[in-house]
């Protein structure tokens, strides 16, 4: 993906810079040849010998270095790159890119160099969330500067909220987007809880399996956890769409900011989405079980000579009749191919045969139950195959994928 690409990483001084150490692995491992600059502060949290080792080459930090001056120089360093990448971006280096200030070596390339430049930004969420980071943030953007997170989360100072670093992965894959021109996947930019790219949208998903009875305490039922549909409604609600939830029996928590609708078979779960559409996008991600027992008995049955015979009748297809329908079709219709074997070929057959905008293909044997998941977008224009991720990534990234495919639709 990356083979023989030059990329000038800068690694800012904040704890993320661990995680910085996981990227540089991982972008060798693509084949792109690096080179390294790192901020005064930067080296308190790793050290330029860690990252000289992992990165094949020599690390830069000083502006007034002779020798680097006659090997390279520092202007030479910043136009030799494909993109310039900062991970971490502290508030710091995000303030005086946005200054135009070149104090050190970090800000001196980042200021003179025509390459376009990717940031991860990571700090605390005050920092985040203050009104001059925010500024500088809009300047940057304004600037054409992509962004990659910061995502939610977890925070090493013990808070939780916007400001955490993109994981590795998702850095990678914006990386490999904004090299392939292609700066709509995963470079929105990521605004933490003030980016709502779905406010005022609609958004219907169903999520686990369903269970088709046989009599009252048996079914036919599949080993869906519901954990991508479940983090895919939580995600759009996020975003700032209006979420109706319609799920399987699964163990998970009803996500927060959802509408959670429970349902137990297919034809239930068919009627809880005609009951919540109209909507803008509509997302199946239910494994709903394709047969169900034609006359499940009222009473349980009881184990007898011979096995019973059950007949089984084929339950409707939600997603292609909610993509099919002629009045208050959603403008975004997507499906998910759960598959074992042959994997783009069948997305690709059902994409057609359902008349979805966009599949989302996984490898179910690999997948079901865990909490990562490895997929590739197919669309009637083409595919895409994104990193392995965990799920909630996944569904961070879907959803803004869709808030921006919306947006490109002239009837939007
Ligand atoms: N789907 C649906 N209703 C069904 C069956 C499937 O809405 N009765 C949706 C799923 O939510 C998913 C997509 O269709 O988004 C594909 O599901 P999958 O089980 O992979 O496809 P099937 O049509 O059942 O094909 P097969 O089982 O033969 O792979």
């Amino acid at each position: 993906m990356l083979d023989g690409k030059r990329i000038l990483l800068v690694i800012g001084g904040g704890i993320a810079a661990y995680k910085v150490l996981e990227l540089i692995r991982r972008l060798r491992e693509q084949n792109a040849s690096l080179n390294v600059v790192m901020t005064r502060a930067a080296k308190q949290f790793v050290t330029p010998l860690s990252v000289a080792s992992l990165s094949g080459g020599k690390v830069f930090d000083d502006l007034f270095s002779l020798t680097d001056e006659t090997e390279i120089g520092h202007i030479q360093l910043s136009r030799a790159a494909d993109l310039v990448v900062v991970a971490p971006a502290t508030a710091d280096l995000l303030a005086k890119m946005a200054q135009g200030l070149a104090d050190d070596l970090a800000a001196t390339l980042l200021l003179a160099t025509d390459k376009k430049i990717l940031v991860a930004p990571a700090m605390n969420l005050r920092m985040w969330l203050h009104p001059a980071t925010q500024r500088n943030v809009a300047t940057l953007q304004k600037d054409g500067v992509l962004f990659v997170g910061p995502e939610d989360g977890d925070m090493a100072c013990g808070e939780y909220g916007p400001g955490r670093m993109s994981e590795p992965a998702a850095i990678l894959a914006a990386v490999a987007s904004a090299i392939e021109g292609d700066t709509r996947i995963a470079l929105l930019p990521g605004i933490g809880r003030f980016d709502k790219p779905l406010a005022g949208r609609r958004v219907v998903v169903t999520s686990g399996p369903t269970h088709e009875p046989i009599d009252p305490v048996r079914y036919i039922g599949n080993r869906s956890s519901g954990r991508q549909g479940h983090a895919i409604a939580a995600a759009a609600a996020k975003a700032g769409a209006e979420v109706i939830l319609v799920s399987g029996p699964v163990t998970l928590p009803d996500p927060p900011g959802v509408s959670t609708l429970h349902v137990e078979t297919a034809i239930e779960m068919l009627a809880a989405v005609e009951a919540a559409l109209p909507a803008d996008i509509f997302i199946a991600t239910a494994a709903v079980a394709d047969w169900r027992v034609e006359a499940a008995a009222s009473q349980k049955i009881k184990k007898s000579d011979t096995p019973p015979q059950f007949a089984l009748a084929e339950n409707p297809d939600i997603l292609a009749l909610v993509a099919q329908r002629t009045a208050g079709r959603p403008r975004l219709v997507v499906g998910f191919a759960a598959e074992t074997d042959h994997i783009l070929a069948h997305a690709r057959e059902k994409l057609q045969r359902k008349h979805c905008d966009l599949i989302v293909a996984n490898d179910v044997g690999d997948a079901m139950g865990k909490d990562e998941n490895e997929i590739t977008l197919i669309a009637p224009s083409g595919s895409e195959p994104w990193p392995k991720m965990r799920k909630d990534e996944i569904a961070a990234r879907l959803v803004r994928h869709l808030a921006q495919m919306l947006k490109d639709r002239p009837d939007a």
